[in-house]
């Protein structure tokens, strides 16, 4: 049941061609999105790394190696890239998967907009990775923050600073030639608004292949996601689970119906969710048990996706960085 067939999926999954098995559940959490922008398909289903502990991350990316997850998200940001480098050598060295099966996701931190900073924070972030290639690497916000090492430099009155003295296109420029230098294989945007993407896109040689923004059913960006479709862009959602925060996505009663209905948990419901959608999803989880369930994501039916986008009026983006590019998970009900 493992053979592989390309076919271009219409509906709900997007009109993305996607590489898919013939056992449609297996197919489903194994949904590699083809990138139109660079090279490489993109796992739909995809682990955080962002674990502050060491020991806990370690473990629990080797337990998300072993359950399938095949996309790991980084960040300088994150400051335990070398962490996560470990973790993927000995899962390379025990067998459980190889490189070239992997996908990994790298970003460039605001302090390192400047353009001639953006290739050596690229190197810095392969050198803890234990890598040779970056498979997307992504602007982690749009606010460019003071160059420099400080990761949140701030003023005396406790502000951010930021540079005013370089734009998001003379950043992208640098992310650009990465590619071309064979460092990434794609390059993308976070926490970014559909009018600076477009502006990117307008202007980019090589466009974003990849969006990563807050996303799951509180938060469906559907403007987003449609601009994102048409410029065949891959919409990869992070806090899918709205970081597990209240007003819990998990708890709302139309996913929670859905859910016994298909004998699935509510945190699959809203996870397969993102994956219907032709998008992609991030999540992190320190437990094997919530590792394990979240990469047993089966597939919605069209019903369950109706019910979603119509029976669930709770607005919430649980974290502020879109806003002011500083990392935080503010909750904020809109
Ligand atoms: N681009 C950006 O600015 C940005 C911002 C934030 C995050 N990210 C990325 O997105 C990744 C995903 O993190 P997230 O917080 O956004 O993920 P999330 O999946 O929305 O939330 C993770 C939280 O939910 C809990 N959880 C996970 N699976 C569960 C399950 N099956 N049942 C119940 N609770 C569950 C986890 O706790 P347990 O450990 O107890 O399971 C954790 O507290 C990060 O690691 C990072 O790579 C990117």
């Amino acid at each position: 049941m493992n053979k592989q067939l390309d076919v271009a999926l219409s509906g709900p999954g997007g009109p993305y061609p996607m590489s898919m098995e013939v056992d449609p559940i297996r197919a489903f959490r194994n949904r590699k999105i083809p990138l139109a922008h660079g090279s490489g398909e993109i796992p739909a289903v995809g682990f955080g790394t962002l674990i502050p502990d060491a020991v806990a991350a370690k473990r629990a990316i080797k337990a998300a190696l072993e359950t399938g997850f095949r996309h790991l998200d980084c960040a300088e940001l994150y400051r335990n890239e070398a962490v996560v480098g470990d973790a993927m050598r000995e899962a390379f060295e025990a067998g459980t998967v190889q490189r070239a099966e992997l996908f990994v996701t790298s970003k460039l931190w605001n302090n390192n907009h400047r353009p001639e900073r953006v290739r050596p924070a690229l190197v810095a972030s392969l050198r803890r990775l234990q890598l040779d290639y970056l498979d997307c690497y992504l602007v982690h916000t749009p606010f460019a923050f003071k160059p420099g090492d400080e990761l949140d430099p701030r003023d005396a009155q406790g502000q951010p600073i930021y540079d005013t003295g370089v734009t998001l296109i003379e950043t992208w420029r640098a992310m650009e030639r990465l590619v071309d230098e064979g460092l990434c294989r794609s390059i993308g945007l976070s926490d970014i608004g559909l009018e600076k993407l477009k502006e990117i896109v307008a202007a980019a040689r090589i466009k974003p292949a990849v969006v990563e923004v807050e996303c799951h059913p509180y938060l469906p960006e559907w403007e987003l996601l449609e601009f994102c479709r048409q410029e065949g862009i891959v919409l990869l959602a992070f806090a899918p689970l709205g970081h597990g925060m209240k007003p819990r996505i998990t708890d709302h009663p139309v996913i929670q119906a859905i859910a016994q209905r298909i004998h699935k948990s509510p945190s699959q419901v809203a996870l397969a969710w993102a994956v219907e959608r032709g998008g992609a999803f991030l999540t992190t989880s320190t437990s094997p048990g919530h590792i394990r369930e979240n990469f047993e994501v089966s597939p919605l039916p069209e019903d369950a996706m109706r019910e979603m986008r119509g029976g669930i009026a709770t607005k919430v983006r649980f974290n502020a960085v879109i806003e002011t590019g500083v990392p935080g998970f503010v909750p904020r009900v809109m």
